[in-house]
């Protein structure tokens, strides 16, 4: 339940609250106006009962950028996975956009983060579709870089939801550091960073490393661990593998580290130094587990440019992932603010 005086946002009691819905939007005490469409993605029913917080306000102009592949999904629903050698029909064949970046970033847009993809598409009708579909989604394209053929996900998901994905990477590992260097003004106007692996990994130690030195957040998604260097973990502020990930992963871990382990349909998990928090699923009927992931980091990228304490954040990216769940495709089910807002005080 949403309670009076709280911020929906952060949900911490703010001086200086404004009133939403009003034309123009500005706070009670007449000194800061709300973005207009922060206001529109605050749920009408919490009108009047609570108000976003001047310190939401300021966080929402952070800017978002997230580095990592974009694919075109080809998902075949099938009952059971195939065992080795076995043929087996599937029920449908579908197309979705995807990718781990393309997923993190359509979910931080649609969660209202100001978002920029810095990744790389082909020459290709699916290059353009993707890059007119993130127009659509409001994601800023200016740091896509495109060549080759598009990268290609061949996805099986079966009637319990899970999946599995084999994927072939394409323009994704054209990504240069050359096209870092020429866009590094740009790509430093930004302040939270979402990382996951299916780009060249030398290309993300150079830039992580050079975002180390400018103070930006750093947020690494370990997927695939392939993929994974060691060295990434300095400039790592937040890594967040889910539990496969999190097996290969930990002799590597300092206790200094601040984990967050996507444990599924078990929820989530913060561990740093002696503190270990378990934050319960959120539980869902899933029919699509491809994406949940993502949305996860997205929906904990938003958390933390909100400052949510440590259970609140886990807790909402409980949330988004499940919710991504609930629909065919990894970025069908991704929920909007206000979809999460809803949940998040029901
Ligand atoms: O995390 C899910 C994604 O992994 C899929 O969309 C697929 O493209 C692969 O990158």
């Amino acid at each position: 339940m949403i309670e009076k005086g709280k911020c929906p946002i952060c949900g911490k009691t703010n001086q200086c609250a404004i009133t939403l819905g009003e034309e123009p939007s500005t706070c009670w005490c007449m000194t800061t106006k709300v973005p207009k469409d922060l206001v529109s993605n605050i749920p009408d029913e919490f009108r009047n009962i609570s108000c976003v917080c001047r310190e939401c306000v300021k966080n929402y102009n952070k800017k978002v950028c997230v580095v990592g592949s974009l694919n075109v999904d080809h998902v075949l629903d099938v009952k059971n996975f195939p065992k080795p050698g076995e043929t087996i029909k599937a029920s449908k064949l579908s197309t979705f956009f995807g990718g781990k970046g393309g997923n993190q970033a359509t979910a931080c847009s649609k969660l209202g983060l100001t978002t920029s993809m810095l990744g790389s598409v082909g020459s290709d009708g699916h290059g353009n579709s993707y890059i007119e579909h993130f127009t659509n989604m409001g994601v800023n394209t200016n740091l896509i870089h495109q060549s080759n053929i598009s990268g290609q996900a061949f996805i099986q998901v079966d009637q319990e939801g899970e999946n599995n994905i084999v994927t072939i990477g394409g323009a994704n590992y054209d990504l240069s550091i050359q096209w870092i260097d020429d866009h590094l003004e740009e790509i430093l106007e930004h302040d939270v960073f979402l990382f996951s692996l299916e780009i060249p990994q030398d290309l993300v130690l150079y830039l992580m490393e050079i975002l180390e030195k400018h103070h930006k957040l750093i947020i690494l998604d370990p997927a695939p661990f392939a993929n994974f260097h060691v060295k990434m973990l300095d400039y790592t502020d937040y890594i967040t593998p889910n539990n496969s990930e999190y097996e290969q992963i930990k002799s590597y871990l300092k206790p200094s580290h601040h984990v967050i382990v996507k444990r599924g349909e078990k929820g989530s998990k913060y561990i740093h130094n002696e503190i270990s928090i378990n934050i319960p699923p959120y539980p869902v009927k899933a029919i699509d587990t491809v994406g949940a992931g993502d949305t996860f980091n997205a929906a904990f990228c938003f958390a933390l440019v909100f400052n949510y304490t440590i259970e609140d954040a886990l807790m909402t990216s409980n949330i988004a992932g499940a919710m991504a769940t609930t629909k065919p495709g990894a970025q069908t089910g991704m929920p909007s603010l206000q979809e999460l807002l809803r949940i998040r005080y029901k």
